[in-house]
C-alpha cells in the first residue's frame, strides 16, 4: 500500500510493534532442545496478548502461526516437533495482521555455538538490508534496492536466492511491487514517498538455487547449503525510511 495519512502510519506501526515483540520473545526461547512447534506456541501467545492475528494463516491457510526454517530450509518452514540443535540457524519470519494492517519481519538466530562461516552468513543478510536502506529513498529506482543487496551479498562470497523476493505490503501480505534482491536494469520504476515495502535479503552459502519440499510449503536449498534471512517492513520517505518493524 501507499500510506497517505498519519493514522495509516500509526496502524502499520502498531502491527509492526507486535511483529518485533514476537521476534524478541521467540528469539529468547531459541536454544538447543526446543522444538520449532514450541516457538510457534510462543508466537501464538504474543499474538493473543496483543490483539493480532497470523497473516499467513489468514491469507494462505499456513499450518502454523509463523514460518520457522532451519539450516538449508530457506523460508516458509512449517513449525513441528523438530528439535533445535547446537549450531543450527533458525529463521523466524513473522507477519501479523492487526486492525486491518499487516507488517512482516524476519531474523536469523544461531542456536548455541555457531561456526564462524554460518555467523558470517547471518551478518551478511543484515548488512545487505542496511545497505539497501541507504538507497531506499523517494525518487530512487526500485531496482537500486536489489543492486545494493546483491552487491553486499556477492562481495561477501554468498549468493542471493533469486527465486525469492521482497514485496509491497500493508493491507495484505503480498502486494505490488515485487522487490527483487538483485538489479533488474530494465525496470524503470521509481520509489515514491509513502510506499510500504517488505525488504528481505534471502541468501545462501552455496549456489542459492531453491526448491519446494514435499510438504508443499518449505522452500530449501537444492545443494543443502545453509540460508539466512533478514527482513523489515519500511515506509519510503524523501529521507531515511521509517522502519515499521523496528521497535517493540
Ligand atoms: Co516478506
Amino acid at each position: 500500500m501507499t500510506v497517505r495519512r498519519e493514522d495509516e502510519v500509526l496502524g502499520l506501526r502498531e502491527a509492526g510493534r507486535v511483529v518485533r515483540r514476537c521476534l524478541l520473545e521467540m528469539t529468547n526461547h531459541v536454544r538447543a532442545g526446543v522444538t520449532t512447534g514450541e516457538l510457534d506456541e510462543v508466537a501464538a501467545r504474543v499474538f493473543r496478548e496483543n490483539g493480532a492475528r497470523s497473516a499467513p494463516v489468514l491469507v494462505y491457510g499456513f499450518p502454523g502461526q509463523v514460518c520457522i526454517s532451519v539450516n538449508d530450509e530457506i523460508v516458509h518452514g512449517v513449525p513441528s516437533g523438530r528439535v533445535l540443535r547446537d549450531g543450527d540457524l533458525v529463521k523466524l519470519d513473522v507477519t501479523v495482521e492487526k486492525n486491518g494492517y499487516m507488517a512482516d519481519a524476519a531474523v536469523t538466530v544461531g542456536v548455541g555455538t555457531v561456526p564462524p562461516d554460518r555467523t558470517a552468513l547471518v551478518d551478511c543478510a543484515r548488512r545487505a538490508f542496511e545497505r539497501a536502506m541507504r538507497v531506499a529513498r523517494a525518487g530512487e529506482r526500485l531496482s537500486a534496492i536489489g543492486r545494493a543487496i546483491e552487491t553486499e551479498v556477492t562481495e561477501s562470497g554468498f549468493a542471493v536466492v533469486r527465486e525469492l523476493a521482497g514485496h509491497g505490503i500493508g493491507r495484505t501480505i503480498h502486494e505490488e511491487p515485487i522487490v527483487l534482491n538483485f538489479e533488474d536494469p530494465r525496470d524503470p520504476r521509481r520509489l515514491a514517498a509513502g510506499m510500504v515495502l517488505a525488504v528481505e535479503p534471502i541468501i545462501a552459502a552455496g549456489a542459492g538455487r531453491s526448491k519446494t519440499a514435499e510438504d508443499g510449503w518449505t522452500i530449501r536449498t537444492v545443494d543443502g547449503a545453509p540460508a539466512a534471512h533478514y527482513e523489515q517492513t519500511i515506509i519510503i520517505t524523501s529521507g531515511e525510511p521509517i522502519l515499521v518493524t523496528e521497535t517493540a
